[in-house]
């Protein structure tokens, strides 16, 4: 309960030690310790559930600790609440954004100030706009929030809390509601707050974003630090992974066997042009063919086609122009992709495949194959153990089946549907960003399901944003750029830049 004495050459701008606190029987936080040092990002790694909202609400001032001590500066400071942790110098940034639409940029940030109305806004203005600029965060005061994108909401609430005078800066999993190209936008803002001296605790699930931003890793597991202040770069992946899931990984290996070329392709498609929902060209002429026991990536800058790709493959799009066939089966409907043998994770599952007011296990039977039956109803006791089944065949560890998927995150929607569209036998899977929203252990588990489908036979189309994730597990990388495909790499040739090429310019 006492604070350790702080020796360290450099006083860090926080250090705790000793923090725990439960919830009825839940043990949210153990005797968890770390330190944050001003000028540094400190990534907080772990997967769902692991307590890293608890400990930044901790330290916040929005719950209190059962015990425990903290230090801001050497001096010994629990925050009682928000309040109270912004005037010693801590900000947060929270999962969900917590700004008026109707209000502009610098509306918000006065609603923040401590002080409340009781300021001039123009020269509100002025100081937001000053402060934009120094950080580097583009943010214009006069904006209405309701026209900003999530990437610039976010900028503003990291403006808000710069503004009321944070040295520390928590971001409660900043980057999984960001599309791809907003991520690197804002690691290049925490890039840029940390060169200004402040110091960063950003929640992530991607390795990728520990190795780019952090200088050191604390990872929770089961409310308990097992990792604390680490250097990112003295660890492989594999060893972060096993230090958050508790177990070790097998290695990913993608088995690049010849393919069999004499049979039908598990996905044809000849020629195929087909229009985005806003009625402009989204394909032209693209030819693709994806054998039995394949897997092809596609990679290319978001919104360059691949949605309506892998709506063609399927039949929920119509092409048109061009042929698709799936192991031979010309697909027109999702019908006849879905007997074919095709399955599909799509783009996004909340939009496209969720009802959500129907609970887990009254989805799995929505899968596009008739629907089990038992006499005059449905099968629900086959449902359920086929469901069952399916868990224990991926383990992915979909949430219990009685829940509603209105009441879930969008990582445990992922899951449900993976689950139920991964377990099925099939010839073809179509997955769109099989990965996203998942936790580090989840998408490991996800990508061994894959190359699985892959090994036992099935051709793999896969969409991804990562092209470390494709490079790993593809046989073929196919690049969609404006709508067609502008070049196709095999696994022996991959290389990041001529990939990289591909995708924005469209040529290499
Ligand atoms: N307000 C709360 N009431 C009850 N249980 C909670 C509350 N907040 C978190 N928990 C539980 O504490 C554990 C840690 O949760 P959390 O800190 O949100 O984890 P993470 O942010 O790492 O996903 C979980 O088991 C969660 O269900
Ligand atoms: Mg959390």
């Amino acid at each position: 309960m006492t604070p350790e004495s702080t020796s360290d050459a450099v006083t860090p701008l926080l250090k705790i030690g000793g923090f725990t606190k439960r919830f009825a029987d839940v043990v949210a936080n153990d005797d968890v310790g770390f330190d944050v040092r001003a000028g540094e990002v400190h990534a907080l790694v772990g997967e769902n559930g692991a307590g890293k909202s608890t400990l930044l609400k901790m330290i916040y001032g929005v719950y209190t600790p059962d015990s425990g001590w903290m230090l801001v500066e050497d001096h010994e400071a629990t925050p009682g609440s928000p309040a109270e942790a912004r005037a010693l110098g801590i900000g947060m940034v929270f999962q969900d954004l917590r700004l008026v639409p109707a209000l502009t940029v610098t509306e918000n940030i006065a609603l923040a100030m401590d002080t409340g109305w009781n300021l001039k806004l123009d020269a509100l203005a002025t100081r937001v706009s000053d402060a934009s600029q120094r950080f580097g965060l583009g943010v214009d005061p006069a904006a209405l929030v309701r026209h900003l994108s999530i990437g610039e909401r976010q900028r503003v609430e990291i403006l808000k809390v710069l503004m009321t005078g944070a040295k520390l800066v928590i971001l409660d999993e900043p980057t999984s509601v960001l599309a791809p190209q907003e991520v690197d936008a804002l690691l290049g803002v925490v890039r840029h707050l940390r060169d200004q001296g402040l110091g960063i605790v950003i929640v992530t699930h991607k390795l990728r974003e520990v190795r780019a931003i952090a200088d050191r890793v604390t990872v929770l597991r089961g409310g308990k630090t097992v990792l604390v202040g680490a250097t990112p770069g003295d660890y492989t992946d594999d060893e972060l992974i096993e230090a958050m899931v508790g177990r070790s990984v097998p290695p990913l290996i993608a088995l690049r066997d010849a393919v069999d070329t004499a049979v039908p392709p598990a996905l044809l498609m000849e020629g195929v042009s087909a229009n985005s929902d806003r009625g402009h060209q989204a394909l032209t002429s693209v030819t693709l063919r994806v054998y039995p026991g394949e897997l092809v990536g596609v990679a290319g800058v978001a919104g360059s086609g691949q949605r309506e790709l892998c709506e063609v493959a399927m039949g929920l799009r119509d092409a048109s122009a061009g042929t698709i066939s799936v192991s031979g089966s010309p697909v027109t409907n999702p019908k006849t992709a879905a007997t074919a043998g095709a399955v599909c994770v799509p783009e996004d599952p909340v939009a496209d495949s969720v009802v959500s007011r129907l609970s887990v296990l009254e989805h799995m039977p929505l899968d596009g194959r008739p629907i089990p039956a038992s006499g005059l109803g449905v099968a629900w006791a086959l449902i359920r153990r086929r469901t069952d089944e399916a868990n224990a065949k991926l383990g992915l560890r979909m949430a219990p089946k009685h829940r509603k998927l209105s009441e879930l995150s969008g990582g445990n929607i992922q899951r449900v549907i993976l689950t139920r569209e991964l377990a099925l036998d099939s010839t073809l899977v179509v997955a769109a960003y099989p990965s996203r929203g998942l936790d580090a252990a989840n998408v490991r588990r996800t990508q061994e399901v894959l190359l699985e489908a892959r090994s036992r036979g099935a051709g793999v189309l896969m969409v991804s944003e990562d092209l470390d994730e494709l490079m790993s597990m593809a046989d073929r990388i196919v690049v969609m750029h404006d709508g067609h495909i502008s070049g196709e790499v095999p696994a022996a040739a991959f290389d990041r830049q001529r990939l990289g090429q591909l995708m924005v310019e469209g040529v290499s």
